[in-house]
């Protein structure tokens, strides 16, 4: 048997969010947001409609400039406010960090097996790309019967499951998840979560996002709770969950 291992400082802030300030013109949408994953973690971050979670997502994948603040991957900054030096989007692609973006984004109008393809564009390695797709369809059975349709004509369920897939494309060892419970029934949100932790155990690291507090909290390790944009605590998951305030605004319970 071996013995369980201590995560090191590194390993704890394998990506790290360091006071981090975003707005869109006059509106102050980030205010100073620190938070880490750590490598192997699924860390959630919940908070109500207009919080702040994608715009978090979209500064940590470098859509949005960041005003202060910055982001780092195992001790490297790759996003921060002096934008001539900040990694460009495809550049964060290739460190490692992908997005599901909040309402999947798809391709709509290509089929199931070009927007798999979009997701590995940057790729070289052929026989990885090969080998990974075969890992999405046994996640994802149904996405190999489906190869030809347009994505646009998937149920909302397994548009999911095909956004999933593209990211895992690009062989990502951090994968952000915008609400990626949005529309789904309870049995495909169920199953979502359990995706989810499946691809943990593949040695990806998940930061994931919800305001579906529960069912995140449940299934990840730590959590943070975003408020207008300022984060008003942070715990183990299982402590939020026991949090009265925690149990009162974000999981209905009185
Ligand atoms: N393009 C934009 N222009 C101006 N303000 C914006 C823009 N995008 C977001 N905001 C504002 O920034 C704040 C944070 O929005 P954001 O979309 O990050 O919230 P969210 O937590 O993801 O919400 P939801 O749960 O509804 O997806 C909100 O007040 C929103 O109105
Ligand atoms: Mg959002």
């Amino acid at each position: 048997m071996t013995a369980e291992k201590k995560p090191t400082e590194e390993s704890k802030k394998y990506l790290e969010v360091r006071g981090l300030h975003v707005h869109y013109g006059n509106i102050h949408a980030l205010h100073g947001v620190d938070l880490v994953v750590g490598r192997g973690e699924i860390v959630c971050v919940v908070g109500v409609n207009g919080a702040g979670k994608s715009t978090l997502m979209w500064a940590i994948t470098g859509v949005l400039p960041v005003t202060d603040g910055a982001v780092l991957l195992n001790g490297t900054p790759f996003v921060h406010a002096t934008r001539l030096h900040a990694a460009r989007p495809h550049e964060i692609v290739n460190l490692g960090i992908s997005l599901v973006p909040e309402r999947r984004r798809l391709f709509t109008a290509l089929t199931v097996k070009e927007n798999l393809i979009m997701g590995s564009i940057r790729r070289t390695d052929r026989e990885g790309v090969a080998a990974d797709l075969e890992r999405c369809f046994s996640l994802y059975p149904v996405l190999k019967e489906r190869l030809a349709q347009r994505a646009g004509t998937l149920s909302g369920g397994e548009q999911q499951m095909l956004a999933i897939s593209r990211a895992l494309m690009s062989r990502p060892s951090i994968l952000l998840l915008d609400e990626p419970s949005l529309g789904l029934a309870p049995l495909a949100t169920e199953s979502l979560f359990d995706t989810i932790l499946k691809i943990r155990e593949e040695g990806v690291t998940v930061l994931l996002v919800e305001q579906n507090a529960f069912q995140a909290l449940d299934i990840s390790d730590r959590g943070y709770v975003l408020q207008a944009g300022q984060i008003i605590e942070s715990a183990s998951s299982a402590e939020l969950i026991e949090n009265p305030m925690i149990q009162k605004a974000y999981l209905g319970i009185f």
